[in-house]
């Protein structure tokens, strides 16, 4: 348990500082204009309520833009309880207005019980997850809001571990984190054997945000394990080549500002991977006069990353050279320890990947002699004993929303009015949806597109009847068929 943990008129909730809120309800109201995708929402279905009974247990970081998201679900009916998916991304001010609520007063019918706090160490990360599935009188969450797919795993493992009786012992092969996994369902085996079997028994569906947490998905469909229907958020167009893509644009080089303050222009740096993330690190750091270098282990994205003007090499042929190191890829292992040792001093080490597994993090620590040096939370110096150092941001994990404050407003809206109509979608139609992984259909990922085009002044073109059926598509659209890529 967390000496955070508050219980005030009913509600519960574990924040850094409720004192916050104006200053977060400020910057809330900011955003609710830069997002209209989420206010349009609010209109249509404000009154009909949609969500009247959904009981969503959210896990995405607790920033502003997600507290206009979580305002939206409560607005269309839904009882929210929320934490953050990292531990270095939450918002302080924007987790204290939410528990504060629009009306201003810490109660339970008011307020939203928000879990995170900027800097939660693994143990509290993983306490305050638990506390998702707790509605009161006995109530779990009946649908999953995820990012990363963390809430997921920890219903998926609570299950396998109670039909196995047992939760395995933690064996010298396990990382740190999955032990304290371990650990939490260890505890609640034992005050309730079937606990998650109940919860998830309840859960109509999950709706997953990005790259890394709908792998995970796809992985549980093809095994045939996933639990309950899932829709994929992430790839929706307007989510991954938008958010992912022109998010990635303003918040990667946010973060390498507000941390290092380095002059960009004219410095190597390495991207790599090149999907949706990418190519927006690429275009942001060339943006901003870097010479920019990629790695791909996929001929396409490497290809495509040559015909848009950069050099594609191997991470050990210019290891010695680089100023600026960024990994978007969602893998492992793609900086190693020996990387770290061969880098140029004071070379900046970032990952934009949603684990922290792209950076040997856990390797680094156990170099012989290096030591760490705190320059201020979330930048690290790490010296090697031959007198090198390299700068490693928010320790390896997200560093755009580590040490700075993650994507904008406006690019956020287009992901979770995606979001919404997925809750929407799996909630309002029990039974309707079998236990796999699905995307929104294409009407619906224009509608958001179009919900975004007033604000930026656009203006559409529209079909006349003869073009439409030269085309073969509606006047209203879609516009384009199922496999086509954007
Ligand atoms: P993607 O699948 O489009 O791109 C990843 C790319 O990395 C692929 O092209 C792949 O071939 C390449 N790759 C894989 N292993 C590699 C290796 N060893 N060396 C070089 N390249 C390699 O995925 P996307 O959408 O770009 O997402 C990447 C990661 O970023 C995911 O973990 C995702 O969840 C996360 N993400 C983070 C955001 C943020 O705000 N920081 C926003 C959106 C996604």
């Amino acid at each position: 348990m967390s000496d955070k943990l508050k219980s005030v008129n009913g509600l519960d909730f574990a924040i850094a500082d409720i004192n916050l809120a104006e200053a977060g309800r400020h910057q809330l109201r900011l955003a609710e204009h830069e997002m209209p995708g989420l206010m349009s929402l609010r209109e249509e279905f404000g009154t009909s309520k949609p969500l009247t009974g959904a009981r969503i247990a959210g896990s995405l970081h607790m920033t502003v833009q997600t507290a206009v998201l979580i305002e939206t679900l409560i607005a269309l009916g839904a009882e929210v309880r929320w934490v953050s998916c990292n531990i270095f991304s939450t918002q302080d001010e924007a987790a204290a207005a939410t528990v504060v609520g629009r009306t201003g007063t810490v109660d339970a019918p008011a307020g939203v019980p928000v879990f995170a706090w900027k800097g939660e160490s693994l143990e509290e990360y993983w306490w305050a997850t638990t506390q998702l599935f707790d509605f009161g009188n006995g109530q779990g969450p009946n649908m999953i809001l995820d990012d990363g797919g963390d809430a997921t795993l920890l219903v998926h493992k609570g299950v396998e571990f109670e039909a196995a009786g047992a939760v395995p012992a933690t064996t010298e092969d396990d990382n740190h984190e999955y032990s304290i996994i371990l650990e939490t369902l260890r505890a609640s085996l034992a005050s309730d054997p079937q606990r998650f079997t109940k919860i998830a028994s309840e859960i109509r569906g999950v709706t997953e945000e990005t790259t890394t947490g709908v792998a995970r998905l796809y992985k549980l469909a093809k095994e045939g394990t996933l639990l309950f229907p899932a829709i994929n958020v992430n790839d929706a167009v307007t989510k991954s080549k938008f958010d992912n893509k022109y998010g990635i644009r303003h918040s990667l080089v946010d973060g390498l500002n507000r941390a290092t303050d380095v002059m960009l222009g004219g410095k190597l740096a390495l991207v790599c991977g090149y999907g949706d993330v990418g190519k927006g690190a690429a275009e942001t750091l060339r943006g901003q006069g870097a010479r920019v270098v990629v790695t791909e282990v996929d001929p396409i994205c490497a290809l495509q990353a040559a015909m848009d003007g950069l050099q594609v090499a191997r991470i050990e042929d210019v290891i010695g050279q680089v100023d600026i190191f960024v990994t978007t890829t969602g893998g492992t292992d793609i900086i190693t320890v020996e990387h770290l040792s061969a880098m140029k001093h004071n070379a900046i080490v970032g990952n934009v990947g949603h684990f922290d597994d792209e950076i040997d993090m856990a390797g680094l620590n156990k170099v012989a002699g290096v030591e760490k040096i705190e320059i201020k939370p979330q930048v690290h110096e790490w010296r090697f004993p031959d007198g090198h150092s390299v700068i490693v941001l928010s320790e390896g994990r997200l560093m755009n929303l580590g040490n700075a404050t993650g994507h904008p407003s406006f690019v956020m809206s287009a992901s979770f009015t995606n979001q919404v109509m997925a809750q929407i979608e799996l909630w309002t139609k029990p039974g309707e949806y079998e236990k796999q992984v699905f995307v929104l259909p294409k009407h619906l990922d224009e509608k958001v597109a179009r919900l975004h085009l007033d604000a930026l002044g656009v203006k559409l073109t529209t079909l006349t009847k003869k073009q439409a059926e030269y085309l073969g598509v509606d006047v209203e659209g879609p516009f384009k068929p199922e496999h086509y890529r954007y």
